[in-house]
């Protein structure tokens, strides 16, 4: 069966671009901050983001935790109980990614920077957390992982331990490994040509997720890239897809799961 052309609301180049995915390509995603932004969430390198409020070498290192713990829990405790305010719910964009998970024929393997847990909440299942879950504390005593939704502090026990004093958000910070990686790299050295890779609202600054991309095109995969706007490494992308993800989302999933 040949393709169907994809919905002329995509821009010309991409549709061109994806006529050329089978209706069984495997696809993988890596998503950023930008698309949880519409569900009330802060980025971090817009000009209201995180980054502009506090300084990452203050909160996000594990120097930061080692000189000053109260204050870099208090930075995970602020966000996490942002994330549970009932009005941060998964958006359009977040529902559309499950629903293609759920609906195309290939694999689809969801990789995500963002330590919410809206992908979750949405119903994505072949979900990767390459940067750790805000809504987990983890025991640098044991290693035990265990959902956690109220603050942390130094005075917490580890319910698996029973060690005090040794949970920490699981949060990736920077000069840490990200998790997963080896799946990951698994992954992307599997594409194969005509495969297809997204990369949805992320500024591309931080390595290794930033260089998904040159893995996947090396593979031969089409790239794509959606996002509020041309990011610096737009370039670096077959084709790019811009606009708020809650609209642009589900129109390139829409345009996917016309393919037949
Ligand atoms: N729709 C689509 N994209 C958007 C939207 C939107 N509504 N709003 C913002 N964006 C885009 C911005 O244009 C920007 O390119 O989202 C991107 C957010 O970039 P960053 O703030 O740098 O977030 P991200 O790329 O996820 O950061 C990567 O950096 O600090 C670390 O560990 C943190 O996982 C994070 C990593």
């Amino acid at each position: 069966m040949s393709p169907l052309p994809a919905p002329a609301s995509l821009p010309d180049d991409l549709a061109r671009h994806l006529r050329r995915l089978r209706p069984d390509a495997a696809i993988i995603i890596l998503t950023g901050a930008g698309i949880s932004r519409e569900s009330g969430l802060h980025t971090f390198r817009d000009a209201d983001g995180i980054w502009a409020q506090v300084r990452l070498e203050d909160v996000a290192t594990p120097g930061a935790f080692a000189r000053d713990p109260d204050k870099v829990q208090g930075f995970y405790n602020a966000r996490r109980q942002a994330l549970l305010d009932p009005a941060v719910q998964p958006n359009p964009a977040h529902h559309a990614l499950a629903r293609l998970e759920r609906e195309w024929q290939g694999p689809v393997l969801l990789v995500t920077q963002n330590v919410d847990d809206l992908h979750d909440r949405a119903g994505s299942t072949d979900l990767i957390a390459m940067h750790g879950e805000l809504m987990k504390a983890r025991c640098t005593e044991c290693g035990g992982l265990h959902p956690w939704t109220g603050d942390l502090s130094d005075t917490d026990t580890c319910p698996a331990c029973g060690r005090v004093g040794y949970l920490r958000p699981h949060i990736v910070w920077f000069g840490e490994m990200p998790l997963f990686m080896d799946r990951i790299g698994d992954a992307l050295e599997a594409m194969e040509p005509n495969d297809l890779f997204i990369s949805i609202g992320t500024s591309g600054n931080v390595y290794p997720a930033a260089g998904f991309v040159a893995e996947a095109r090396a593979a031969g995969a089409v790239t794509v890239e959606v996002n509020l706007e041309a990011t610096d490494g737009a370039h670096l992308f077959h084709s790019g897809l811009y606009g708020p993800a809650s609209q642009t989302v589900p129109a390139l999933v829409d345009a996917l799961l016309a393919i037949r």
